[in-house]
């Protein structure tokens, strides 16, 4: 198969990459970052989660960040919504896209979500409605599809098992993904093949976690049966509260770098996210994860 000449990368860093930041972050910085990206030029930023503030205190603010950012039409704001609490809250703040996110693994989703998987599927069934009711997109997301920090392995049944699941839903889109960065190429090909048979291979996407370095890797074997939509980190920010040890989704900057050197269009300017990432990580007091950001920072310093 050959490789698609565009590529959609979701942007997650607002939300995946900053959830985990033990320090509150004020609104106005995520804003800024935010609207950042927005003229980095993605078509799809993951800006919020409607979760309960006990479990994610960081993701609080959704509703002031999501009200200050300067959105640009055609953009698409993600919002996370486990529940009908979370799809109201998203509604409201103006969200474009709704997130359900279930699992392939048992054991992650009564850490994550606080229910099994058939009763994370029953929550979700209102939600979706409620999405369809309202002409928000829906995106399902499935963490621990490559390995589960709770049970370890996850077989691929169990994966394709719920990418049929969500497509009963209705979901516009459905993410893989490597929640704790244990996938390795040839693996990724197989649960992407199996992921493939129960839902259009053009609406699946790649969510990748570095923890191990395997996350460019496996964006490359996924490139090569056919997924053409992955999430990405700026500055490789992130971690997951519920996996003990995840580190951030992949880098964007390395994700664009390798995409734009294969030729790929995404419609998105390095230059301008690699100065996003410079912005965050200064406000955070730490240096950007990926390697490419980095390398174009340095190339540029005097
Ligand atoms: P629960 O405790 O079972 O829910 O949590 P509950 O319905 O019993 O409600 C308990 C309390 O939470 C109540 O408040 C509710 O009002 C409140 P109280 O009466 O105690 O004051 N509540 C909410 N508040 C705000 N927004 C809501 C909401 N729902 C209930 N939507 C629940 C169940 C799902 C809510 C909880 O487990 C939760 O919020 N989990 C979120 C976990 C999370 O955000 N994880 C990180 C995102 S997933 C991820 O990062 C993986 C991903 O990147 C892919 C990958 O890498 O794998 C997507
Ligand atoms: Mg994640």
């Amino acid at each position: 198969m050959g490789f698609p000449d565009q590529v959609k990368i979701v942007e997650v860093g607002p939300r995946d990459g900053l959830q985990n930041e033990q320090e509150t972050i004020p609104v106005e910085v995520k804003v800024e970052l935010i609207d950042r990206l927005t003229a980095a030029g993605f078509a799809n930023i993951e800006a919020a989660a409607f979760v309960s503030p006990k479990w994610v205190p960081q993701m609080a603010t959704s509703a002031d960040v999501m009200a200050a950012i300067r959105r640009k039409a055609g953009v698409v704001y993600s919002a996370l919504t486990p529940n009908m609490k979370g799809f109201d809250g998203a509604l409201a703040a103006g969200a474009g896209e709704v997130v359900i996110f279930g699992s392939a693994s048992e054991a992650f989703a009564q850490k994550n979500i606080n229910c099994s998987i058939t009763e994370s599927i029953d929550r979700f069934r209102d939600v979706a409605a409620a999405a369809r009711a309202h002409g928000l997109r829906l995106r399902g997301s499935i963490s621990c599809a490559f390995g589960c920090p709770y049970q370890g392995n996850v077989p691929a049944d169990a994966v394709a098992d719920v990418v049929g699941r969500m497509r009963d839903l209705g979901c516009d889109e459905i993410d893989i993904a490597d929640t704790i960065g244990t996938g390795t190429p040839r693996h990724v090909q197989q649960v992407m093949a199996r992921a493939a048979a129960a839902f259009p291979v053009e609406r699946l996407s790649g969510h990748f976690h570095d923890t191990y370095g395997q996350a460019l890797t496996n964006i490359y074997a996924s490139l090569e049966v056919g997924i053409a939509i992955f999430h990405a980190s700026v500055a490789g920010l992130g971690g997951c509260p519920y996996a003990k040890g995840a580190t951030g989704n992949v880098a964007t900057e390395d994700v664009l770098y390798m995409l734009h050197g294969l030729g790929i269009r995404t419609g998105i300017d390095l230059d301008t996210v690699v100065d996003a990432g410079q912005f965050i990580m200064r406000h955070l007091g730490r240096k950007p994860a990926g390697r490419a950001g980095n390398a174009i920072a340095n190339r540029r310093a005097p």
